[in-house]
């Protein structure tokens, strides 16, 4: 409850808008339910240990979508993230924002333009699929970036795993400024066509837990595991039936199935 009073808080304060877009969205009707979305606030030892390769793309000062840095000048984030922009907007008047836990006070924080970037040539908006793009940046964050994983077979169906943004916090609701981030549990492509049917192929990952989920605006954004050491990007956040619904898992790109 006292969660849940907090995210309002933080939302009325900054409230950015979920940008057009987000084509991965297969949302009917928005529930009202508070924090369905669950998880914890990143803390500031929490981000400054595990979370600072995460980056907030932004759009005229707004945030819209996740990202991940996987080199001192390259990130990943999704294809319906980009795919709706011309590319002269991309170049111009796209932010990456590297170092910011709390995208109201970005001081100290890295802030980066485009200087050239890439959508997955089989990106398939109906489906979803491919749902990849890579960013090249016109510098070097001094962040440290984090190890893709391209093992298949890692991490096992049932591992837990880790996403983090500053997407809704409940479906149909608006984004938070302190970064968010959740425990899931991966499931298998099999049960995960059952729930979405031939949409799955092997370039996802799903991941689900009750009451918890990646949500809009978190798109784009990682997918960890956590090996006692350190995060390795396993998944990219990408779309899903509404948010934390029951039975519906989040839908990632899975990374060992792409070259970046
Ligand atoms: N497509 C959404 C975005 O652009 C992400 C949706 C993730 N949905 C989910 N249920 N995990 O932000």
């Amino acid at each position: 409850m006292i969660g849940s009073l907090r995210n309002l808080l933080l939302v009325t304060l900054t409230g950015w808008t979920v940008m057009a877009g987000c084509g991965g969205e297969k949302a009917q009707e928005a529930k009202s339910q508070l924090d369905i979305v669950g998880g914890s606030s990143v803390s500031s030892s929490l981000y400054n240990q595990y979370f600072t390769s995460i980056v907030s793309l932004q759009y005229g000062g707004q945030h819209f979508c996740g990202g991940t840095l996987v080199a001192s000048n390259k990130v990943v984030t999704a294809a319906h993230c980009l795919a709706d922009f011309s590319s002269s907007q991309i170049r111009n008047n796209l932010r990456i924002v590297i170092g910011a836990r709390d995208l109201r006070s970005t001081s100290g924080a890295e802030r980066f333009s485009v200087s050239s970037y890439s959508i997955n040539s089989r990106y398939n908006a109906s489906r979803s699929q491919n749902d990849t793009a890579t960013i090249t940046l016109n510098g070097s964050s001094s962040h440290t970036p984090v190890e893709i994983n391209q093992s298949a077979s890692f991490p096992a169906v049932g591992s837990t795993v880790y996403v983090a943004g500053w997407g809704s916090t409940y479906e149909g609701g608006y984004g938070t400024s302190v970064l968010k981030y959740t425990a899931v549990k991966t499931v298998s492509n099999s049960s995960c066509a059952q729930a979405y049917g031939s949409d799955i192929y092997d370039g996802n990952i799903c991941a689900y837990a009750s009451g918890t989920d990646s949500c809009q605006g978190d798109s784009g954004g990682p997918l960890y595991t956590y090996d006692g050491e350190k995060m390795t990007l396993v998944g990219i956040v990408s779309w899903g039936n509404g948010c934390a619904r029951q039975g519906y898992p989040g839908v990632y790109a899975r990374t060992s199935y792409f070259n970046f």
